[in-house]
């Protein structure tokens, strides 16, 4: 059997195979209140179905000041996780392992989603206040952040471990945080994004002390048996900014308070970001963080090929596979591509049967 349909077990969740489905925002909750919708339900239930051994709910806002844009999940209420729960439920339903990402997106916050232009939303044009460690703006013309008080702090930590919990009590079996991407956690971790002089700024330790107490705090509410995974920019590609070295340390630190597997991704925290994104160009930190940290990585970035997955996994680079873009043009990639690696297709459901070829 290939390595890609090897069922994987971290903690007591079994998944069913490598596979895992990339966390991408849908900014589909109607009404701009962070509910989930019809949508959700077809576009993550249909990857389900497509095979993927663990399904991800996007980037979903632990407050509302937390979201990229007004559409984007959310979960800081009761209501928005007891819509989630069917979701959850029917991907379990497909075999699949149900899980969410929970974010907070910083001084990211507050823009039009990207099919309306993703132009910043100031508050007079129904935006709201966005924070981050410093008063830095991510760019020109984009809104400067309010830095965080010690106790919006302990709020924002707070508001990451209740979010949890309502992800357990809603049926997700898997957790991812979001420290990735230039959104909050990120952030703090960047010296050119953090200039605080306090606790949570200065030295690496000090700039990584916020994903650290996000990670102890959620780890303490959620069960033992239960995976936490968490999702990194292994470097930002800026001199001076971000680095893999930073990633490692960072990922020993992370094991060390119960993290189970880092999903390496990277950039987004600097527009100027110097990125020659290739096929698989992300597996190097992933091989690199393994190695160094000996925990759990995934894969994620320009896969696209059964065989390149099935070759990243066998070279020991990885875990597990995340596959974004590739699952948005074909969600049933992974039925195919058993076929293709073991030339069989245990994950096809049998109302698709009389289509096998
Ligand atoms: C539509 C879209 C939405 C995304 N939303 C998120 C997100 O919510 N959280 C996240 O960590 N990454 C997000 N990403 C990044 C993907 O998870 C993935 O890392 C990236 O697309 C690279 O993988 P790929 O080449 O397989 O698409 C998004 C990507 C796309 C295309």
């Amino acid at each position: 059997m290939s390595n890609l349909f090897t069922p994987i077990t971290i903690r007591g969740e079994k998944i069913r195979n490598r596979l895992f489905v990339a966390p991408m925002c849908q900014y589909s909750a109607n009404n701009e209140d962070g509910v989930a919708t019809d949508w959700h339900m077809v576009h993550l239930g249909t990857r389900a179905v497509g095979g993927a051994g663990l399904v991800m709910a996007e980037a979903t806002a632990v407050s509302p000041e937390g979201r990229i844009s007004p559409q984007d999940l959310g979960i800081w209420s009761d209501e928005q996780a007891s819509v989630l729960q069917p979701i959850a439920s029917f991907i379990d339903s497909q075999g699949a392992t149900p899980s969410i990402q929970l974010a907070h997106a910083g001084r990211k916050a507050s823009h039009k989603r990207p099919w309306e232009g993703g132009d910043v939303l100031t508050k007079e044009k129904g935006g709201w206040d966005i924070v981050g460690p410093s008063s830095l703006e991510f760019d020109e013309g984009w809104v400067v952040p309010d830095e965080l008080t010690m106790e919006d702090i302990d709020s924002i930590i707070s508001a990451f471990s209740i979010s949890a919990v309502r992800s357990v009590e809603a049926g997700f079996r898997v957790l991812e945080l979001h420290l990735a991407h230039g959104y909050l956690a990120c952030e703090f971790m960047s010296p050119l994004s953090n200039n605080r002089n306090d606790s949570y700024g200065g030295t690496l330790r000090n700039r990584c002390r916020l994903p650290i107490d996000i990670v102890s705090a959620v780890r303490k509410s959620i069960p033992e048996s239960m995976p936490l995974l968490v999702r990194i920019s292994a470097t930002e590609y800026m001199p001076d900014g971000w680095s893999l070295e930073d990633s490692i340390e960072l990922s020993g630190w992370l094991k060390e308070e119960g993290v189970d597997m880092i999903d390496c991704s990277s950039g987004g925290n600097s527009p100027s970001q110097n990125l020659d994104a290739f096929p698989g160009y992300q597996v190097p930190f992933a091989a690199a963080i393994k190695k160094e940290v000996g925990i759990l990585t995934g894969a994620v970035g320009l896969i696209t090929d059964a065989s390149q997955a099935e070759q990243t996994l066998r070279n020991g680079e990885a875990d597990a596979i995340l596959l974004g873009r590739e699952l948005l043009r074909n969600p049933y990639w992974p039925l195919n591509a058993q076929v293709e690696l073991d030339g069989q297709d245990s994950v096809w459901p049998p109302q698709y049967v009389r289509a096998r070829r």
